[in-house]
């Protein structure tokens, strides 16, 4: 951000009456208008979605004053709803402490993440030594995400996916060819900004149900509508081989159920098109499942299909869309 920037780096989470201030302007905001925001590469970003969201949040007027998002991985429509301005604050959480770690020390401890990431050596040798790593301290498990998710095939952390190029890196892609670090450092940068600037409250390390205890203690000064949960939780099929910690069908079946007795805040859900999932959600009334199709590259392939995701929401207004049909 050099000399733009005008905000000082915040060092710690805004108080909680801090979701009733006005965002200060943003250092960059140039970076918003690029379609990606993010310094995670996340199996299962929902880049092709934000737009979508985007356009229902605008519907619902007044929109939410503070939007949580409690599967956050890779962070996408957070981000890129607080540098639009769709929203004025967010929360992320994330149960995989090295994500919630990375999202942390991104937003609050920034300048002492970009001087470690150009120190880091991408190679092959130091991919083991990261994979082999069981980190304990916030920084160490932040670096550690962003090294592997940046060196891993498909960004994946954890399992069984090798480091890109493959180990002998015979490949024209290297194991350093996603790892710009000028891009990545304006990318941290932001979201420094959107933290700094009081849109990024706070980050938390928590299961989805803890985040939702958490928001209802720490904000009862809002209005419940005021509030809104973007939830994107692992794949019902793919998610055990993407992440540590993928959900079993009993925990979607027990999101269903939270989000189906009528939690008292605005919620939009976004699940890959599946039985399971229209099983799950089919047949009331008191919500809304859209669906949405595009072109995507799965995790695992380079092959562009066609993807088929359900938006669910208890949004009350839905505009005509050619971006979606209405279930
Ligand atoms: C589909 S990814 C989210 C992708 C994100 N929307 C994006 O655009 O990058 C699902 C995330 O949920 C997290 N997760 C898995 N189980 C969880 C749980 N019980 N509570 C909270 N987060 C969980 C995973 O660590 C993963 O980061």
């Amino acid at each position: 951000m050099g000399d733009k920037q005008k905000t000082p780096l915040r060092r710690s989470p805004w108080p909680s009456q801090s979701v009733l201030d006005k965002p200060l302007p943003l250092a960059d905001d140039q970076l918003f208008r690029h379609s990606v925001i993010s310094p995670l590469r996340y199996p299962g970003a929902k880049r092709q979605l934000v737009p979508v969201i985007e356009e229902l949040i605008a519907a619902n007027i007044p929109p939410p004053r503070l939007l949580v998002e409690p599967f956050c991985g890779g962070a996408t429509t957070t981000l890129r709803l607080l540098g639009s301005g769709a929203v004025e604050h967010g929360i992320l959480a994330d149960v995989d402490p090295l994500v919630a770690s990375f999202w942390r020390t991104a937003s609050f401890d920034a300048k002492w993440l970009v001087d470690a990431m150009y120190e880091l050596d991408i190679t092959v040798e130091a991919w083991d030594k990261w994979r082999a790593s069981s980190p304990t301290a916030r920084r160490d498990r932040a670096l550690k995400c962003l090294f592997l998710n940046r060196t891993t095939f498909s960004g994946i952390l954890h399992g069984r996916a090798g480091p890109i190029g493959g180990r002998a890196q015979a490949s024209p892609y290297k194991i350093d060819c996603r790892f710009g670090r000028e891009g990545l450092a304006r990318r941290i940068n932001g979201v420094a900004d959107l933290a700094a600037t009081g849109r990024l409250l706070d980050v938390w390390q928590c299961d989805w149900r803890t985040a939702l205890a958490r928001v209802s203690k720490s904000f009862g000064n809002l209005d419940e509508a005021e509030i809104m949960f973007y939830l994107d939780p692992p794949y019902v099929e793919k998610a055990p081989w993407l992440y540590e910690w993928s959900f079993e069908s009993a925990e979607h079946t027990k999101l269903a159920a939270t989000l189906r007795s009528g939690l008292s805040y605005r919620w939009l859900l976004s699940y890959d098109d599946t039985p399971t999932v229209r099983a799950l959600y089919g047949g009331d009334s008191s919500y809304t499942t859209l669906h949405v199709s595009y072109r995507y590259t799965a995790a695992g392939s380079e092959k562009r299909t066609v993807k088929d995701e359900l938006l669910v929401t208890n949004l009350s207004t839905i505009p005509q869309s050619d971006r979606y049909r209405m279930l």
